[in-house]
Protein backbone atom coordinates (compact mmCIF):
# COMPACT_ATOMS: atom_id res chain seq x y z
CA UNK A 1 0.00 0.00 0.00
CA UNK A 2 2.56 2.29 0.74
CA UNK A 3 4.61 1.49 -2.15
CA UNK A 4 1.58 2.39 -4.45
CA UNK A 5 1.49 5.70 -3.35
CA UNK A 6 4.62 7.11 -3.23
CA UNK A 7 4.50 5.36 -7.61
CA UNK A 8 0.95 7.49 -7.84
CA UNK A 9 2.76 10.71 -6.53
CA UNK A 10 5.87 9.97 -8.59
CA UNK A 11 3.59 9.78 -11.27
CA UNK A 12 1.43 13.06 -10.55
CA UNK A 13 4.57 14.80 -10.39
CA UNK A 14 6.20 13.92 -13.75
CA UNK A 15 3.66 15.34 -15.78
CA UNK A 16 4.50 18.78 -13.66
CA UNK A 17 7.75 19.15 -13.53
CA UNK A 18 9.21 17.82 -17.23
CA UNK A 19 7.22 20.85 -18.68
CA UNK A 20 8.28 23.48 -16.17
CA UNK A 21 12.08 22.19 -16.74
CA UNK A 22 11.36 22.78 -20.42
CA UNK A 23 10.07 25.93 -20.49
CA UNK A 24 13.08 27.19 -18.06
CA UNK A 25 15.53 26.05 -20.33
CA UNK A 26 13.47 27.92 -23.46
CA UNK A 27 13.93 30.37 -21.33
CA UNK A 28 17.45 30.91 -21.11
CA UNK A 29 17.91 29.83 -24.95
CA UNK A 30 16.10 32.98 -25.52
CA UNK A 31 18.48 35.06 -22.77
CA UNK A 32 21.61 34.14 -25.23
CA UNK A 33 21.78 37.13 -28.08
CA UNK A 34 21.53 35.51 -31.47
CA UNK A 35 23.19 37.68 -33.90
CA UNK A 36 21.36 37.85 -36.38
CA UNK A 37 18.49 39.91 -33.94
CA UNK A 38 21.19 42.17 -33.46
CA UNK A 39 21.44 45.15 -35.21
CA UNK A 40 24.06 46.42 -33.95
CA UNK A 41 27.16 47.06 -36.29
CA UNK A 42 29.97 46.91 -33.61
CA UNK A 43 28.24 43.82 -31.87
CA UNK A 44 28.11 42.22 -35.27
CA UNK A 45 31.38 43.25 -36.38
CA UNK A 46 33.29 42.08 -33.38
CA UNK A 47 31.26 38.48 -33.51
CA UNK A 48 31.55 37.78 -36.78
CA UNK A 49 33.75 39.75 -38.58
CA UNK A 50 37.10 40.35 -36.30
CA UNK A 51 37.96 36.77 -35.91
CA UNK A 52 39.96 37.56 -39.40
CA UNK A 53 39.82 41.79 -38.82
CA UNK A 54 40.62 42.34 -35.68
CA UNK A 55 38.14 45.06 -33.62
CA UNK A 56 39.97 47.74 -34.99
CA UNK A 57 40.22 45.93 -38.45
CA UNK A 58 43.88 45.38 -38.23
CA UNK A 59 43.86 42.01 -38.28
CA UNK A 60 45.55 42.11 -34.13
CA UNK A 61 43.41 41.97 -31.83
CA UNK A 62 40.03 39.95 -31.64
CA UNK A 63 41.41 37.45 -34.48
CA UNK A 64 40.61 34.44 -33.48
CA UNK A 65 42.76 31.03 -33.71
CA UNK A 66 40.77 28.74 -36.46
CA UNK A 67 40.24 31.94 -38.09
CA UNK A 68 42.74 32.91 -41.41
CA UNK A 69 44.40 34.83 -42.49
CA UNK A 70 45.13 38.15 -40.62
CA UNK A 71 43.46 40.86 -43.15
CA UNK A 72 44.76 44.46 -42.14
CA UNK A 73 43.41 46.72 -44.64
CA UNK A 74 40.24 47.88 -43.10
CA UNK A 75 42.52 49.68 -40.77
CA UNK A 76 44.67 50.96 -43.61
CA UNK A 77 42.98 54.88 -43.84
CA UNK A 78 45.20 55.32 -47.16
CA UNK A 79 43.55 52.60 -48.64
CA UNK A 80 40.20 53.10 -47.26
CA UNK A 81 40.17 56.36 -48.32
CA UNK A 82 40.58 55.36 -51.94
CA UNK A 83 37.35 52.94 -51.63
CA UNK A 84 33.91 53.41 -51.84
CA UNK A 85 31.33 52.61 -49.68
CA UNK A 86 29.44 50.95 -53.13
CA UNK A 87 32.83 48.65 -52.89
CA UNK A 88 33.18 47.85 -49.03
CA UNK A 89 29.33 46.72 -49.33
CA UNK A 90 29.60 45.11 -52.67
CA UNK A 91 32.67 42.61 -51.11
CA UNK A 92 30.84 41.67 -47.86
CA UNK A 93 27.62 40.98 -49.64
CA UNK A 94 29.50 38.97 -52.04
CA UNK A 95 32.39 37.90 -50.42
CA UNK A 96 36.03 37.80 -51.40
CA UNK A 97 36.07 35.59 -54.42
CA UNK A 98 33.15 37.82 -56.01
CA UNK A 99 35.54 40.68 -56.40
CA UNK A 100 39.21 38.66 -56.98
CA UNK A 101 40.19 38.73 -53.43
CA UNK A 102 40.95 36.27 -51.26
CA UNK A 103 38.18 33.51 -50.82
CA UNK A 104 38.29 33.16 -46.92
CA UNK A 105 35.95 35.96 -47.33
CA UNK A 106 32.98 34.79 -46.79
CA UNK A 107 29.42 36.06 -48.84
CA UNK A 108 27.20 37.80 -46.13
CA UNK A 109 24.01 38.60 -48.04
CA UNK A 110 22.17 35.64 -46.87
CA UNK A 111 23.21 36.90 -43.35
CA UNK A 112 22.99 40.15 -43.00
CA UNK A 113 20.21 42.60 -43.81
CA UNK A 114 20.96 45.51 -46.78
CA UNK A 115 20.16 47.84 -43.93
CA UNK A 116 22.87 46.18 -41.63
CA UNK A 117 25.70 46.36 -44.00
CA UNK A 118 25.38 49.68 -44.29
CA UNK A 119 26.01 50.32 -40.49
CA UNK A 120 28.58 47.89 -40.20
CA UNK A 121 30.66 49.81 -43.07
CA UNK A 122 29.85 53.04 -41.06
CA UNK A 123 31.61 51.38 -38.26
CA UNK A 124 34.21 49.87 -40.04
CA UNK A 125 34.92 53.63 -41.39
CA UNK A 126 35.56 54.60 -37.60
CA UNK A 127 38.99 52.30 -37.27
C1 LIG B 1 37.13 33.85 -42.43
C2 LIG B 1 37.78 35.15 -42.44
C3 LIG B 1 36.93 36.40 -42.66
C4 LIG B 1 35.79 36.76 -42.03
C5 LIG B 1 35.04 36.03 -40.93
C6 LIG B 1 35.41 38.06 -42.59
N1 LIG B 1 36.32 38.44 -43.53
FE1 LIG B 1 36.30 40.17 -44.58
N2 LIG B 1 37.96 39.58 -45.62
C7 LIG B 1 38.62 38.38 -45.44
C8 LIG B 1 39.61 38.24 -46.47
C9 LIG B 1 40.55 37.05 -46.63
C10 LIG B 1 39.51 39.38 -47.30
C11 LIG B 1 40.28 39.68 -48.59
C12 LIG B 1 41.59 40.34 -48.34
C13 LIG B 1 42.36 40.50 -49.61
O1 LIG B 1 42.09 39.80 -50.61
O2 LIG B 1 43.26 41.34 -49.60
C14 LIG B 1 38.45 40.21 -46.72
C15 LIG B 1 38.10 41.44 -47.23
C16 LIG B 1 37.14 42.26 -46.67
C17 LIG B 1 36.85 43.60 -47.10
C18 LIG B 1 37.53 44.33 -48.23
C19 LIG B 1 38.88 44.82 -47.83
C20 LIG B 1 39.78 45.02 -49.00
O3 LIG B 1 40.94 44.55 -48.91
O4 LIG B 1 39.40 45.60 -50.00
C21 LIG B 1 35.85 44.07 -46.29
C22 LIG B 1 35.20 45.44 -46.35
C23 LIG B 1 35.52 43.02 -45.37
N3 LIG B 1 36.32 41.92 -45.61
C24 LIG B 1 34.56 43.11 -44.41
C25 LIG B 1 34.14 42.03 -43.61
C26 LIG B 1 32.98 42.08 -42.75
C27 LIG B 1 32.09 43.27 -42.57
C28 LIG B 1 32.89 40.85 -42.17
C29 LIG B 1 31.84 40.35 -41.20
C30 LIG B 1 30.44 40.53 -41.57
C31 LIG B 1 34.01 40.05 -42.64
N4 LIG B 1 34.73 40.80 -43.53
C32 LIG B 1 34.30 38.76 -42.21
C33 LIG B 1 38.38 37.45 -44.44
C34 LIG B 1 37.27 37.45 -43.60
Amino acid sequence: MRFSTIALAALLAAPITAPAAQEQAAKSDAALPTLLDSDDPKQVYDQMCAGCHGYRGDGGEGHRGGFSPHIGTLANKEYMANVTDDYLIMIIKKGGAYMGKIATMPAWEKKLSDDLIRKIVAHIRTF
